[in-house]
């Protein structure tokens, strides 16, 4: 695959949209910044790198993604420093991600100048739109989809490669309320449960509906065998302290290996927490919540961050996590070590951030 050709053409808006958006109110995800980057892969080489203003795409009807699902993404964040200084957190752990799901859903793998360039260019141009308010970052989206049109079930021989960005402020406004799903699957061995591939999320939307209607808030994904073993929560990897080690499931091919999971992890082994990465079941997890043993437990993720959960519904009980003071807390002891390590405040111990 060439890439010396590779150069980003800049166009522009003739107007900047951010004034519209009031930065100390961010929902999740409604707030586009003014560009997105874009590239095609055609003739087996990526090709016309553009920034362009964010806007439409015209698509055929018979685009092969739409119906077959060659469509894959991620998500990662941005953050600015008291100085001003635009960093991403672990950008590299997301292409390598990206590459992935990319090669497991059959489609074109994209090379790091194209990943890393346009993700650098983009947030150079739209540096403005990254938030310096409390809780805040700019989202960034990188995705990639099948373009041909054709209706053979077959790997699209085409593909665009996009990534546009959102300022967004924290995305649950209160601790979660779970329920355990002992029916629908999330993923099954051999599948793509560890791949960011659209199909994932959209087959995880009616079992959590279901539980919505029932007063929960996201599920805890169980294996596709048994139900018996947990494997993530709503749309991100699940921890527990249980006598003050961090429990939380192997990742496995039904797994996403989460960057915040893995950032997390290393975190907690450099403090000298214990770490343990195993099967987690359900009926464990349950008797450490009724004889006290379990304190915690949390999601994590990049959109969420670091986010407590305040109950577990499991075969119709629900079972109320401990209340505890925020100092005491390990999710909320990482939150804020996370936060600080992102605007600059402590030292980047682990190399995780990459200034643009
Ligand atoms: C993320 O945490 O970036 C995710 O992928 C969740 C997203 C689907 C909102």
């Amino acid at each position: 695959m060439t890439t010396d050709v590779l150069q980003i053409e800049l166009r522009k808006a003739e107007r900047s949209r951010i004034q519209e958006v009031d930065f100390n109110h961010l929902p999740f995800g409604k707030h586009f910044s003014d560009h997105m980057f874009v590239a095609d892969f055609v003739d087996g080489q990526w090709q016309n790198q553009l920034i362009v203003p964010f806007d439409n795409f015209t698509l055929s009807p018979a685009l092969s993604s739409l119906h077959y699902g060659q469509s894959i993404f991620e998500g990662m964040k941005a953050f600015k420093n008291e100085a001003g200084e635009v960093s991403m957190f672990r950008p590299y752990a997301n292409f390598e991600r990206m590459n992935e799901s990319a090669r497991r859903m059959c489609m074109a793998t994209l090379p790091e100048e194209v990943f890393m360039g346009g993700l650098e260019a983009l947030l150079r141009v739209d540096a403005d739109w990254v938030p310096d308010t409390p809780e805040s970052s700019l989202y960034v989206r990188p995705y990639m989809f099948g373009t041909d049109t054709f209706l053979g079930v077959a790997p699209s021989k085409t593909y665009r490669f996009c990534i546009f960005t959102c300022p967004v402020g924290p995305y649950y406004s209160n601790p979660p309320k779970l329920k355990v799903e002992t029916e629908y699957s999330r993923s099954a061995p051999g599948g793509v449960g560890y791949a960011k591939c659209a199909g994932n999320y959209g087959g995880s939307l009616y079992p959590t509906m279901l539980a919505q209607q029932q007063g929960y808030d996201q599920l805890i994904w169980t294996d596709a065998r048994e139900h018996k073993y947990i494997e993530e929560s709503g749309t991100m990897n699940i921890m527990f302290i249980i006598d003050g080690k961090l429990v939380t499931p192997a990742t496995s091919d039904t797994i996403l290996k989460g960057v915040t999971r893995d950032s997390i992890l290393k975190i907690a082994r450099n403090w000298g927490v214990e770490v343990e990465e195993r099967l987690v079941s359900v009926d464990e997890i349950i008797s450490a919540i009724e004889t006290g043993r379990l304190t915690e437990a949390f999601g994590a993720g990049t959109a969420v961050g670091c986010a407590a959960y305040s109950l577990i519904g499991y075969n119709g009980k629900d079972y109320m996590l401990p209340e505890f003071a925020p100092e005491d807390s390990f999710a909320v002891r990482i939150k804020n070590y996370l936060t600080d390590l992102r605007t600059g405040k402590v030292d980047d111990t682990f190399g995780w951030m990459h200034q643009v």
